[in-house]
Parts: structure tokens; C-alpha cells; sequence
């Protein structure tokens, strides 16, 4: 759902749809008009439907005021109820209270308001507001030419452009316009008018210096640069990537080494893709470091925060920065007094800002919903912790470069015997995913891929676990992925193989040794620890083909956003 909005003659032109960005139905009749301001949104639906009346942005009953909205205003119903008497409301979103409020305050609903009456300036009307709600939240409000930006929790960046200003939710939306950019911290606000850019601080007023940063990715990174989809270009973009950190991580890994040998308890914690990563750290740290992490799904963290103190360190890793599933345990671990390390890509995100230490991915702009080059990005870079922490760096670094190696070769002389598995697998409803150890996590994160950018509804699975249930669910033809490196998991999760092959199952081996029981093979070379970066190549294109196959759109797929805001 999106909505824009368009300012001509004076006078506010507002164009909503419902459905896919990028659709050809969806093309705006506003792109024709001329106005020097703008203002648009995609709505993820949280309160009310995925209808028009509900897509951003939502105006006040005079239709001057204009505002988008993300995050949540946890406190709406209550804010609403003084309001429905004399406001109209016309969706049914916590979003549209919040610009009423601001028509209230300034005391534009009397129609009556005389052309003399001194209105309160926007800046302040908004703040005022923005005290109120509750929940993270950011908005921008648009009247009279003038732009109002206002941020708690969730993301807002301003881009410096040649004689414009922008505001976006993610950095890399400003790319193809600036590199220029003000990362507002929150509980900032922001005016911008004609003659410039002023920061405040919500809570004080007082008038904040702004702090301007150049991004350093490249506008290409935010292009297809000749391939049909993002998802399939940032696949073939992982060696560099891998690489680049094998080549370069070396002071700042040392750095946080000795930041986690201080701690006293450590916990990895992400959502998601990210979260799967935190798995494989866990892992890592206890084969390579021999030490313990606890790792949980970031939502579920604040559940289990009874243990933090002073001396804790919890490890976030995302790719957005923004994720709200994380912020808010970060909050409160910070709270506590914990310390925060941020493993992020984006450079200023809200964790980034939130952190006590912090090590940039470097993976570069990350366009699709399915995260592929972040999330070996986070595997390469917890790699080298692991081995840095015993005074193994080097080791480390070796095996990334080697992985890099066997990565580019899987990309180049695999991908036909890949792309024909996918053709197998697009006509089944169900398959199942399993691995051991290292090979755990690669399952529980092939499952994801496949799952979200196909549809098809793809179980991850410790191996051990397939007796203890699942093993129910499979019958003649259902197809299962089993990660079999060489390492003490082999024997094993074969054996785990043989047991659903047994029940009729159709197995296909992920591993450098062919065995009996797969009826289809990817090779991929063992390279010890660092083979969990390789063997999740196959299930990013097994993804990737399923989505064409399937006709659908891999960079976007239905229900998803890239950056996930809100609760
Ligand atoms: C990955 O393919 C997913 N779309 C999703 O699980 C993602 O990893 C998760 O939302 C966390 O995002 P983050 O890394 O930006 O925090």
C-alpha cells in the first residue's frame, strides 16, 4: 500500500494505492504535475487493513496537514478518544490520531479561524505532540511548504542533496540522490524549510549542531548493474564481499576480541536471518574460542533478561540497524547497564548510534527483503572473532579467502545443477531442511530463504529432532535438504537421511561427499569451519530459482519489508 502527496499551487494533491510498488497499475498521475515538495510512504499494515483509506499520508479534517508515520503509537485509542467529537476520522490507523493532534494543538478545526489568528509554528506544534505518544515511533509532517521530522525508535535520515533536502526511513533509499546525510539520533526533531535544516532535541527544545556524514557506498551497489533482480546479484556479490573482510578486518576484530574477553557473560541476539547468524556464533565460539555465548531470538530476549548486569555484553547483529525486535531489548539490557556491540551494515542505523562498540559488515547496500550477502558477512566476521579470540587470526582469515574461493566456484560451475534441483523442487507444497552442529544453523537459514521468497512452506531442522515428530510429516516424494560436510556431524545426519529416505523421502546431499542416500547432489568443497559460508550458497540460489520458477518476485516478496519497524 502507498500513498503520495504533492503540493501545486498551494494546494495539497494526494494519490493512494493498494498493491505492489513497481506495478504498472500503480503508475502515479501526481508524477505529471510540478511542485517543489513531496512527500510519500509505504505502508506496512499494523493497525487496520491494507486498504486506501488506510495507506499514508493521512490529513487533518481541513486537508492542509499531511503527515507519514512508522512505528507504533501504543497509546492511540486513549489519544483518539478525546478527538472523535470534533475530528473526522477516515482510517482506521494508530497514524492518522497523531495528525489530528497537531491540527488540534494549532487550533486549525474551526473553520472560523481567522486569516489574522497567530498560529503556533509547525516545529513547535509537532514537538508538543510527539511528547505525547507512546511506542517508537517517527513521522513527517508536512504544511505550507514546510517540512517537520520527529524520531523515537524508529529510523528517519536526512539527505543533503544540491539544492534539495530529502528524508528517508533507510540511507540507501537517499543514494541515487546524495551521499550526503544527517542520521537523526532519537528524540531529535528536524525543520526543514526553504532556508535550511535545524535539529532540536524533543525534550529540551534546545538546538542541536547536526552532524553530517558521508556515506561510502557506491551508487552502482544500489543498481542492477545488468542483472534481472537484486537478490540474485547480491548472491553473486558474496565472494567480494567475503573477501574484502578475510582482507581488511583485522585491527577491529583484534579490538573487539578484547572487548568479549572482558565480559562476563555473552549474548548473541538478532531476528531472523541475523538471528541465524547469532546461531552459528554460538557455535563458533564454542568449537573455535571454546567459550559460551547465549544466543535468542531478539523478540524473545526481553523474556529473558533477568541475568544482565554491568559486566554483560550483548552482541546485536543486523543488517538494517533498525530492526525494532532488537532495539527494544537493547534498550533494555542498556538499561541494566549492560554494554552493546553493534555488528551492523548500516553506518548510523539506530543500533549503530545505540552501541557501545561497533563493527560495520561492509557488505554494501542490501536491496532485496532476502538477506544474502549480510548474512555471510555476519558468518565471515564471526568466523575471525572466534579465531581471533585465540590468538588465531590469521587461520581465520585464511579459510575466509579459501571460502571465497569455493563460493565464486559454486556461483559459476554449480549453478545449472542447482537451478534443476529447484525445477524438482517448485512443485512440492512442503520440504524439510536438516543439518547437525555448524550445519544446524545452515538448515534453520536455508529453510528461511527458501520459504520467503518462494512461499513454499519449508521446515529447518536439527537432524536429531526429525524422530521426535516431524518425521510424521514426511511421506512418498517429500523432499528434504541435508547439509553433510565432512566433519563429526557426517555419519550422523546420513543417518538422519536414511531414516526419511526410508519413509519415502527424496533427499538431496549438500556436501563434498556423494553418499548412497541423496537422490540429487550439490558438491560443495570442506573447509572445516568456514564450510557453513559455502553450503548455504546452494539454498540462497534453491531460493532464488524457486521464486522465478514460481513466477514470483524475489526482491519483494508479499508480506515483507526490508527493514522491520515495528512489533
Ligand atoms: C532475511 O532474509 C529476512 N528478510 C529477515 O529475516 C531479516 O533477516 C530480519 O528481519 C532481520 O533484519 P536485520 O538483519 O535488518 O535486523
Amino acid at each position: 500500500m502507498s500513498g503520495k502527496l504533492k503540493v501545486e499551487s498551494g494546494k495539497l494533491l494526494v494519490e493512494k494505492h493498494v498493491g505492489k510498488i513497481g506495478n504498472s497499475t500503480l503508475n502515479s498521475q501526481l508524477s505529471i504535475l510540478k511542485s517543489s515538495i513531496a512527500l510519500g510512504h509505504t505502508r506496512w499494515a499494523t493497525h487496520g487493513g491494507v486498504t486506501k483509506e488506510n495507506a499514508h499520508p493521512h490529513l487533518d479534517c481541513s486537508g492542509n496537514l499531511a503527515l507519514v508515520h512508522n512505528g507504533i503509537v501504543e497509546n492511540y485509542q486513549e489519544l483518539k478518544k478525546s478527538l472523535k467529537k470534533k475530528h473526522k476520522f477516515k482510517s482506521q490507523t494508530d497514524s492518522e490520531v497523531i495528525v489530528h493532534m497537531i491540527e488540534e494543538l494549532r487550533g486549525l478545526i474551526s473553520s472560523k479561524v481567522e486569516p489574522s489568528t497567530k498560529v503556533q509554528p509547525l516545529k513547535d506544534t509537532v514537538r508538543k505532540v510527539f511528547l505525547k505518544l507512546t511506542g517508537l515511533n517517527a513521522i513527517v509532517v508536512m504544511n505550507d511548504g514546510e517540512l517537520v521530522v520527529a524520531k523515537n525508535g524508529s529510523p528517519l535520515v536526512l539527505g543533503i542533496g544540491s539544492g534539495e533536502y530529502l528524508v528517508a526511513s533507510d540511507a540507501a533509499a537517499l543514494l541515487p540522490h546524495t551521499n550526503k546525510v544527517i542520521f537523526l539520533r532519537d528524540n531529535q526533531m528536524a525543520e526543514i524549510t526553504d532556508s535550511g535544516v535545524n535539529i532540536f532535541d524533543i525534550a529540551s527544545d534546545e538546538a542541536v549542531t547536526p552532524k553530517v556524514e558521508i556515506l561510502n557506498w557506491k551508487i552502482e551497489e544500489a543498481n542492477l548493474g545488468g542483472h534481472k533482480h537484486f537478490m540474485i546479484k547480491e548472491i553473486y556479490e558474496q565472494p567480494k564481499v567475503i573477501r574484502n573482510i578475510s582482507e581488511t578486518y583485522i585491527d577491529q576484530i583484534s579490538d573487539l576480541c578484547k572487548v568479549i574477553e572482558k565480559a562476563h557473560g555473552t549474548f548473541f541476539i538478532g531476528a531472523g536471518t541475523a538471528f541465524n547468524a547469532c546461531l552459528a556464533g554460538a557455535y563458533l565460539f564454542s568449537k573455535i574460542a571454546k567459550a559460551h555465548v547465549n544466543t535468542i531470538v531478539a523478540s524473545e530476549f526481553n523474556y529473558l533478561e533477568h541475568f544482565l548486569h554491568k559486566e554483560t555484553l550483548v552482541i546485536a547483529l543486523s543488517q538494517s540497524g533498525e530492526t525494532i525486535d532488537v532495539i527494544e531489548p537493547l534498550k533494555r539490557a542498556k538499561e541494566k547497564g549492560a554494554k552493546i556491540v553493534a555488528i551492523v551494515n548500516n553506518l548510523g542505523s539506530t543500533i549503530w548510534q545505540m552501541a557501545d562498540y561497533k563493527l560495520l559488515l561492509g557488505a554494501g547496500v542490501e536491496m532485496a527483503v532476502a538477506s544474502t550477502k549480510a548474512y555471510v558477512s555476519k558468518l565471515s566476521v564471526l568466523i575471525l572473532i572466534a579465531y581471533g579470540l585465540v590468538n588465531r587470526l590469521d587461520e581465520g582469515r585464511k579459510l575466509l579467502a579459501e571460502a571465497a574461493d569455493e563460493v565464486e566456484r559454486l556461483l559459476f560451475e554449480e549453478v545449472e545443477n542447482i537451478k534443476k534441483i529447484a525445477k524438482i523442487l517448485a512443485v512440492h507444497d512442503h520440504i524439510f531442511t536438516i543439518g547437525r552442529g555448524l550445519s544446524y544453523q545452515t538448515a534453520l537459514e536455508a529453510a528461511l530463504k527458501m520459504k520467503e521468497v518462494s512461499y513454499i512452506h519449508t521446515e529447518g531442522l536439527a537432524g536429531g529432532e526429525l524422530k521426535h515428530g516431524p518425521i510424521a510429516l514426511i511421506s512418498k516424494g517429500t523432499p528434504c535438504v541435508v547439509f553433510a560436510p565432512n566433519d563429526e556431524t557426517h555419519e550422523a545426519i546420513i543417518s538422519n537421511a536414511t531414516e526419511i529416505k526410508a519413509r519415502g523421502g527424496l533427499i538431496i546431499g549438500v556436501g563434498s561427499k556423494k553418499s548412497e542416500v541423496f537422490d540429487e547432489w550439490v558438491q560443495v568443497r570442506d573447509l572445516g569451519d568456514a564450510s557453513i559460508i559455502c553450503n548455504v550458497i546452494p539454498a540462497q540460489l534453491f531460493g532464488y530459482f524457486l521464486a522465478i520458477e514460481k513466477g514470483l518476485d524475489p526482491d519483494k516478496p508479499r508480506n515483507l519489508a526490508k527493514s522491520v519497524t515495528v512489533k
